[in-house]
């Protein structure tokens, strides 16, 4: 039998009115809300006031084809057809985008389409009608990816990018965009390096926090994600991580933490993988004991598409909506009828979700934002510019302000804009270094594949590209990529040519077999749709390099500290370094790196000077803290940017503890002879580790070091002070019960 309920009184107004929305829900209909009605839309109930919502990705660009998922479905109601044509979809899906440039323009420029459309005009033609509606300002803008945000170090910047994003996806009459990833880069191989921020979890959250902050300042909801430990893409649906507590809290944890309790994310996306045991989706520890209870998230989960492996049992764990829709409606239905799921925990899922819908511009009858494509193209290339790491200058190769260019290498004409999967972007453009380089010096200035006397510089591009659903297999150049880079150098030695290799890479590359033979290594990573322009800026000197690494470059893939445990096997991952990710790992083990963490040339050259410390101690208690201050100076002959450093080392510790952690930076920007004081405040909570066994934060009282610099191994200027307080590895009963902060 099934219920009618026709309230014309009840609506959802605001929180007041949800105990009373949902009352006035039919079963079906709340089993409706949280399983989404298309593949990146929520399903409405228009009779309470309850409109859908429209989600895609993601952290770099809007995904038009998650959106055109959402159109099929629109056309194929419209006209009353049962389109599953999956494989010509997935088939126009893929690739360089060229099947959707031609549902935009409705022509058959593309062979997929082309081969389709007889019998299906209708179909494709309402599609190109609803997509050129729903995108009046034609395809959406390719920034660069996550990992080049991370390598800004700067958080602000970042905010101006969540920004962009947020007003592209109001743009595309989005609710909520499927981003940031903040997953940790726990090995340099995985397929999603691309995507996400550091192998640190301070700059991690630093640069979420940032991120989050200017989605959401546009009213557009981010979703952290993918919470917790999708480190990996081999087997990643069902793939079990363990973990230690401990990793956990101090590594894999705190950007998540952040995003919830300093950014007030809105939403959380639970991973594919399991965390010790349960799939993170199905995980009430992660989702209602940690998240909520701990960290007061109260936003809503949203399932990884396709990761509610069990979506009664997600239910019941707190993950409140499963995508993509429409599935397991039914299911839900039939648990609750069958007393399988108590309705009242359902009541809580559509309650979560109700909250969030009030915030969200659907809810609030916001106009579509009119889109501004020249604020997008600024950023994108401001994001790559400052992204961008100079790790090779040898004799001031760089910058070359003016002069005639030799370009080596097919990636110069086929650039990488960002990775594959679901952050990938179909942009309208994305400008190649060989355009790049050409725009700033002059088509008379630049050939290809050709040095001759009066070349003054040699660009050698290379590529490395990285998607979803793989991790690499290495961190090898391409084969023909490598050959090039070998023969040009030999070229420009011969011929007394200076040279410099563009590194258009996912993410750390094997560079120690040829690095020695280029006098100049410029890594833009993934640089988005103005890569070329931002190049070029760069190599002219119009902009300063400012980019630094915010994962380490191993000189050898064997290196990594998670080499003996990734990507697991037979379904299982153990994390067997701990803790020890990153330079956290190279530094306590002293295995020197190709290039650290916190790595990256300029143009100028900068000093520190005159560390001061607010105290010789510092009190272990809630509001303790340690002001810390220290100079920059630009000691060089050009304005330039610098990322000043603050590491932590506890110098003797009872638990073991990494050789150095870093908990503060700043990026400055000086003109030649300029000087800054830059400061930090250290309190108790920076010098914290997390104590498994005594299942909290603890800091142990005694030395630490603070250690100042512009990299993790270019440490310029250190000092120590004395943490005092209770000591939980005391004697004294009194003091280890109150070295318990709470935290
Ligand atoms: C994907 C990704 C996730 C994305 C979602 C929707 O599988 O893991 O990051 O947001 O599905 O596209």
């Amino acid at each position: 039998m099934t219920e009618i309920k026709n309230s014309t009184c009840v609506r959802l107004t605001d929180e007041n009115s949800i105990p009373a929305v949902i009352r006035e829900m039919t079963l079906q209909e709340k089993a409706s809300l949280v399983a989404g009605v298309y593949p990146f839309e929520t399903y409405p109930v228009e009779r309470l006031g309850i409109p859908k919502l429209t989600l895609a990705d993601g952290h770099n660009g809007i995904n038009v084809f998650h959106l055109l998922c959402n159109y099929r479905g629109h056309a194929a109601a419209r006209l009353g057809m049962d389109y599953s044509g999956r494989d010509a979809w997935r088939r126009l899906c893929s690739g360089n985008g060229r099947g959707v440039k031609a549902l935009f323009d409705n022509t058959d420029d593309d062979p997929v389409i082309k081969e389709q459309r007889p019998g299906l005009e209708d179909f494709y033609g309402v599609i190109s009608e609803i997509l050129r509606r729903e995108m009046p300002a034609g395809l959406p803008s390719c920034l660069p990816p996550g990992l080049v945000m991370g390598a800004t170090w700067d958080p602000e910047l970042v905010a101006e990018v969540g920004k962009v994003i947020a007003l592209e996806s109001r743009a595309c009459n989005m609710d909520i965009m499927l981003g940031p990833n903040v997953n940790i880069h726990r090995d340099p191989l995985c397929g999603r390096v691309f995507e996400s921020y550091s192998e640190d979890p301070f700059l991690a959250a630093r640069i979420a926090v940032g991120y989050i902050q200017g989605v959401q300042n546009e009213g557009v909801a981010a979703v952290v994600k993918h919470y917790a430990a999708n480190n990996q893409e081999h087997e990643r649906r069902g793939v079990n991580a363990r973990i230690t507590d401990r990793a956990l809290r101090e590594i894999y944890f705190p950007a998540f933490k952040a995003a919830v309790v300093e950014a007030g994310c809105w939403m959380v996306m639970s991973a594919y993988n399991g965390v010790n045991g349960k799939p993170c989706a199905m995980h009430p520890w992660l989702l209602k004991d940690v998240l909520r209870g701990e960290w007061g998230f109260r936003g809503f989960v949203v399932s990884d598409w396709g990761a509610a492996y069990d979506r009664v049992e997600a239910l019941r764990s707190g993950n409140d909506l499963e995508m993509p829709g429409p599935v397991n409606v039914q299911v839900t239905v039939d648990a609750v009828k069958n007393g399988e799921l108590d309705e009242a925990t359902l009541d809580e899922c559509v309650g979560n979700i109700l909250g969030v819908m009030l915030k969200l511009p659907v809810f609030k009858g916001a106009a579509r934002h009119e889109l501004d494509r020249d604020y997008s193209i600024n950023m994108a290339r401001r994001l790559a510019v400052e992204g961008t790491v100079l790790l090779k200058n040898d004799n001031e190769t760089l910058p070359l302000e003016k002069g005639r260019l030799a370009v080596f290498g097919d990636n110069a004409r086929e650039p990488i804009s960002t990775g594959g999967g679901s952050a990938g972007v179909i942009s309208p453009y994305v400008v190649s270094v060989l355009d790049g380089l050409s725009a700033r010096y002059g088509e008379e200035n630049v050939s290809f594949g050709k040095i001759t006397d009066d070349t003054d510089l040699v660009v050698m591009c290379v590529g490395v590209e990285s998607h979803e659903g793989a991790d690499r297999p290495s961190m090898d150049l391409n084969a023909d990529d490598l050959l090039m880079i070998k023969n040009t150098a030999r070229q420009c030695r011969q011929k007394g040519k200076k040279s410099v290799v563009v590194l258009n890479v996912c993410g750390p590359v094997e560079m120690a077999g040829w690095v020695d033979e280029v006098d100049a290594v410029v890594l833009p990573w993934l640089g988005g749709m103005e890569m070329g322009n931002a190049v070029a800026d760069v190599l002219s000197g119009d902009a300063t390099p400012s980019g630094k690494l915010p994962l380490t470059f191993p000189k050898r893939y064997k290196d990594v500290p998670a080499y003996l445990n990734f990507p697991g096997e037979f379904g299982e991952v153990i994390y067997g370094e701990g803790i020890y990710v990153g330079y956290r790992y190279y530094d306590t083990v002293e295995i020197e790196p190709m290039y650290e963490f916190g790595y990256g040339l300029s143009y100028t050259t900068f000093e520190l000077s005159n560390l001061k410390l607010g105290s010789e101690t510092l009190e272990i208690k809630r509001d303790g803290n340690l002001g810390v201050s220290v100079d920059i100076e630009n000691t060089g002959r050009r304005y330039g940017k610098e990322v000043v450093q603050l590491y932590l080392r506890d110098v003797e510790s009872t638990i073991r503890k990494p050789a150095k952690e870093l908990k503060g930076f700043r990026k400055v920007a000086l003109e030649p002879g300029g000087k800054q004081t830059v400061s930090f405040n250290i309190d108790p909570k920076a010098l914290a580790h997390y104590d498994a066994k005594l299942g909290g934060w603890r800091v142990e009282p005694g030395a630490f070091q603070i250690m100042v610099g512009v990299s993790s191994r270019d440490i310029r200027l250190t000092a120590e002070f004395i943490a005092t307080g209770p000591n939980p590895y005391g004697t004294d009963e009194g003091d280890a019960a109150s070295a318990d902060l709470g935290w």
